[in-house]
């Protein structure tokens, strides 16, 4: 390829990146330079047009999907993190160091969803990087995944002061957006861990102790509520029943020609 075909197709390449970071941070559109036509009386533009916006990017952005027409794709993520911006939904946000979005794999078919983030999780705004987050990845390795291969997220976005359970007036702030994660991600089995999350997804408040184990159905996909890794940690006796559980998600999985 000659050196100024490359040139122009890094110009597009590096032209298509700055439209999407524009577009992510709510532009509507490019700036328009200076017309061509410069002499008043060609112009094409009306004697009191209304003035271009003064700020080159109106709040709150768009939004770049609708449940019913996801950018299934890391692109779908980028969008809605840009959406949750500097959020300042609920009281969280006052003591929070970091929103913790979610990571993993963008199109997952596992995808796990714990409570709210702790004090590892706020300090480095990556989901389950603390102890319970260790023990995490040991149960994600155990079923024969790495973490990038499976999509890892809270149902509350923000640290709760000391740890404490999250407020129904926070999950009810954040829960928009673990739907969105999951409507985006689109995962084939989704593993609810502990029983926020287990409550939350199976819209159900039977004890996690007897709900764990038993399939359930998010919008169809299928939920298996298990134990919080955390309280794995307090109590080792209850890892059998946790593996039991996530026996069954690799054989569904398996089922579902995924394994
Ligand atoms: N506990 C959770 O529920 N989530 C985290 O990210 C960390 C600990």
């Amino acid at each position: 390829m000659s050196a100024s075909r490359q040139e122009l197709r890094d110009l597009v390449a590096a032209f298509r990146t700055h439209l999407e970071a524009r577009s992510r941070c709510g532009a509507l559109g490019v700036p328009r330079g200076p017309s061509p036509v410069t002499s008043p009386a060609l112009s094409l533009a009306e004697p009191d047009a209304p003035e271009e916006p003064t700020t080159p990017y109106p709040t709150p952005p768009p939004v770049l999907y609708d449940e019913g027409q996801v950018m299934h794709s890391g692109r779908g993520l980028t969008a809605l993190r840009a959406e949750i911006g500097d959020c300042q939904r609920c009281k969280l946000a006052r003591g929070r160091r970091h929103i913790v979005f979610g990571m993993g794999h963008p199109e997952a078919n596992l995808m796990f969803v714990g409570e709210a983030p702790g004090a590892e999780e706020d300090e480095q705004g990556e989901p389950f990087v603390g102890p319970a987050g260790q023990l995490l990845t040991k149960m994600i390795r155990a079923m024969g995944f790495e973490r990038q291969d499976v999509y890892i997220c809270n149902v509350i976005k923000c640290r709760p002061p000391q740890n404490r359970n999250p407020e129904p007036d926070e999950i009810a702030a954040c829960e928009q957006f673990l739907r969105k994660q999951i409507a985006i991600v689109q995962p084939r089995v989704i593993v609810a861990l502990g029983k926020f999350a287990a409550h939350y997804l199976c819209g159900e408040t039977t004890p996690i102790t007897r709900l764990r184990g038993n399939l359930r159905t998010y919008r169809e996909i299928p939920v298996m509520p298990t134990y919080h890794p955390a309280f794995l940690l307090r109590d080792a006796s209850r890892k059998g029943e946790a593996w039991s559980d996530l026996k069954q998600v690799m054989a569904l999985l398996y089922h579902m020609g995924l394994r």
